[in-house]
């Protein structure tokens, strides 16, 4: 089961957002609007809360984790993520702040209490040190991260595109499952309208006449 409480809190998952039925949702989790958590995602809310925003993609093995309370971290940290952030695959966010429109690029770890600003681009495999917080409208890499230039007008464009286009898909896969869910009601297969095809009915057999010769 991809959605699960832990103790008393249960995920709160807006109904037109996507979660792939491998991926993992526990606990003080709230997915808005039109996102979406691809395969074998982890978002896990037990210790602390995760906030998804809207038009948000979470895509395939990427990991959501959070701080708990402690005298290391007095209160804990909670992970939370705006609105229309694309978080490719394979992507650690561990107790960190992600701003609208961000581009995460595949593989990155965001580490404790780090801030990515609005309409920031992170190269893949970056690693962002804890409270690190990176300045709007640039493009930063490495490991650690540094900053390269300022994103252009092209690179910020892609950013809207980039969450319209993870919308469009969700919604494929999801107008995928319902049909999918419907033929598991064995009323509504009809036995004439079997898709294998029927055996082929063997020819009947002729006796032989008395007159016809063994070979
Ligand atoms: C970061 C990225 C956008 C860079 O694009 P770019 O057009 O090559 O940028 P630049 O040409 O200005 O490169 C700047 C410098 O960073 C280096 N660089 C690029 N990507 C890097 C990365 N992921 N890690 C480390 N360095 C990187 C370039 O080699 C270049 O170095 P140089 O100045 O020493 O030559 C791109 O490489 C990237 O990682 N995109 C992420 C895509 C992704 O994961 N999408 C999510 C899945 S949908």
């Amino acid at each position: 089961m991809p959605i699960r409480s832990f103790e008393q809190l249960a995920p709160r998952i807006h109904p037109t957002a996507y979660v792939d039925e491998t991926a993992l949702v526990i606990g003080d989790v709230e997915i808005g609007q039109d996102s979406s958590i691809w395969p074998m995602s982890v978002v896990r809310g037990d210790i602390q809360s995760i906030r998804i925003g809207a038009r948000t993609s979470i895509q395939d093995g990427t990991i959501i984790h959070v701080t708990h309370d402690s005298r290391f971290c007095p209160g804990g940290q909670p992970t939370v993520i705006g609105n229309s952030v694309t978080v490719g695959h394979k992507v650690i966010l561990h107790a960190c702040t992600i701003e609208d429109f961000c581009l995460i690029g595949m593989g990155a770890i965001v580490m404790d209490k780090a801030v990515v600003q609005s309409r920031v681009t992170i190269g893949a495999g970056s690693v962002v040190p804890p409270g690190k917080v990176l300045e709007s409208g640039f493009l930063y890499v490495g490991s650690p991260i540094r900053q390269v230039r300022p994103l252009t007008e092209r690179e910020l464009e892609f950013l809207e595109y980039s969450a319209q286009n993870y919308q469009r898909l969700k919604d494929r896969y999801r107008a995928l499952t319902a049909p999918a869910e419907a033929t598991r009601d064995p009323a509504s297969i009809k036995p004439e309208a079997s898709p294998v095809a029927p055996p082929v009915a063997p020819k009947p057999r002729t006796r032989r006449s008395t007159t016809q010769k063994r070979s």
